[in-house]
């Protein structure tokens, strides 16, 4: 696993008019592997992943993608090099059918007429790549569907465009037991692909039940990026309140070298 990364930030700055959001962020997520991104509310997650998605211009600090710099401030320019954000707000439409959701704003035309078949093939192609069958028809409006099975479809939308690098902000916040296991499971597969996988979570069960690393904000900081096989549940939940954790984390404000 000592592959390089296949995103890369580097000294990441990021203010919302006067309040700085983020300080010097590094941050790496490796293909094959599912990255954790942790913190607490308003630690700044979801803004890091809006920066490397081109939602949020960031002040200063390197974007590399595989291995070049890259210039990002676009949602299209992301989706060019491969990067998708399934967003904690899930951008699915309610009275859309899951083909019609999983191909919004990227429609298959066959001359001037939507080509309903293939978009309807590969959709029902992706999701049975990701082993998904929970959901009996792709003609069903997404306001019919569970909070799991939306869920599905927003990952799966986000996995229809040959991606590199797939983000979750926090997909099983709002799921069961059951639907959380099978979103968890949909994570795994991700990686086991050979995508680069980054899930935002809460939950440090599921953290360390799906994570191989795992990238831990403080305030606005880096305060650790470590592989998960190396830590504990509680140096993750000191990170996450503290910063730090004995060795671990920030000394005196700087992400301490491993
Ligand atoms: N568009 C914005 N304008 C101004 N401030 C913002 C904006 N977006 C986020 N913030 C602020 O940035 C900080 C980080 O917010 P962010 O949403 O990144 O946190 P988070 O780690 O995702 O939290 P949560 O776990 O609650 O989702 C917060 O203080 C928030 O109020
Ligand atoms: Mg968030």
């Amino acid at each position: 696993m000592s592959t390089a990364p296949v995103l890369e930030l580097r000294g990441i700055d990021k203010s919302f008019g006067p309040v700085q959001v983020l300080h010097d962020v590094a941050f790496s997520v490796y293909p094959g592997e599912v990255t954790a991104l942790v913190g607490d509310n308003g630690a700044g997650k979801s803004t890091l992943v809006k920066c490397i998605g081109g939602i949020h211009p960031f002040d200063s600090g390197d974007y590399f993608f595989e291995g070049k710099q890259a210039h990002v401030s676009s949602p299209r320019d992301a989706a060019s090099m491969g990067v998708e954000i399934v967003y904690q707000d899930l951008a699915l439409c309610d009275n859309l059918d899951i083909v019609q959701n999983m191909f919004l704003g990227r429609e298959r035309k066959r001359g001037l007429v939507l080509d309903e078949d293939t978009m309807e093939e590969m959709a029902a192609k992706t999701l049975l790549g990701l082993s998904v069958r929970t959901v009996k028809s792709l003609r069903q409006h997404v306001s019919s569907l569970s909070g799991g099975q939306r869920q599905t479809v927003a990952i799966a939308k986000a996995v229809l465009w040959n991606s590199k690098v797939v983000i979750l902000d926090e997909p099983t916040a709002a799921l069961g037991v059951a639907q959380t296991a099978q979103v968890l499971e949909l994570v795994r597969r991700l990686a086991d692909k050979g995508l680069a996988v980054v899930l935002i979570s809460h939950n440090m069960n599921d953290v360390f039940a799906v994570s191989d690393r795992i990238a831990a904000l403080y305030l606005g900081r880096m305060a650790a990026q470590v592989k998960t096989s190396d830590v504990t549940h509680s140096q993750i939940v000191e990170l996450i309140t503290a910063g730090r954790s004995g060795e671990l984390g920030l000394q005196n404000g700087k992400e301490a070298t491993a």
